[in-house]
């Protein structure tokens, strides 16, 4: 299976990604990252890694359809079965997530369904929860509310800051991540309704 990651960012689980990849736990080919922001660390991982690696800018397209149908059809010419939505800032519209229905997985460092958008870490941590911790789901139509596949509790200790937190968060998310995209490409989820069975 050829898999494509998104991404925005830093690209920490592009990396976990990648690493597991290389150890032969996750057995697909990383064919592509699709990057939104041209300078951003993710593509100097892809370089080193060896991936191809494709920058397409919004603004350099009048609709976001024209800016979709270029991703869309950069997926297609490297057969990618799955999308990886690693820190990739943008939504999707209705029409990509049906040309990739339930093969599209996003990663959301809150336990879903508490504290979605762009600021899970923070909000949990200035809500005063106790657990907390990231969400690999399935993506549809509404932001962070497809079905869940994997969660890792994280406690939040009376030392902890939104800076340690997010490291213990992000160290669980190379974790999950990449073991959600095995499950994936073995076939193993299934989706019934809201929940996704993980088959044996
Ligand atoms: C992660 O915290 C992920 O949960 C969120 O965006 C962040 C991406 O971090 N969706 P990185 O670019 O993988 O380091």
């Amino acid at each position: 299976m050829n898999i494509a990651v998104f991404c925005s960012g830093n690209g920490t689980n592009l990396q976990a990604i990648i690493d597991s990849q290389k150890k032969g736990y996750i057995k697909a080919d990383i064919r592509l990252v699709v990057s939104d922001v041209p300078d951003c660390y993710s593509l100097t991982r892809a370089k080193n890694a060896g991936i191809k690696a494709l920058v397409i800018e919004r603004k350099n397209f009048k609709t976001k359809k024209d800016f979709e149908l270029k991703i869309l059809k950069a997926l297609k010419k490297e057969n990618i079965g799955l999308v990886v939505l690693a820190g990739y800032m943008r939504m999707l519209s209705g029409d990509f997530i049906s040309a990739y229905e339930n093969k599209i997985l996003n990663i959301h460092p809150a336990l879903l369904p508490s504290f979605k958008g762009s600021h899970g870490i923070k909000d949990a941590f200035e809500y005063g929860v106790k657990i907390t911790g990231p969400t690999v789901h399935f993506v549809t139509l509404d932001m962070d509310a497809g079905p869940v596949i994997l969660q890792s509790p994280v406690k939040v200790t009376e030392d902890d800051t939104e800076e340690t937190l997010a490291e213990v968060i992000h160290e669980e998310e190379h974790k999950i991540y990449p073991r959600a995209i095995q499950l994936f490409v073995e076939g193993k989820l299934k989706i019934e309704g809201r929940k996704v069975r993980i088959l044996d």
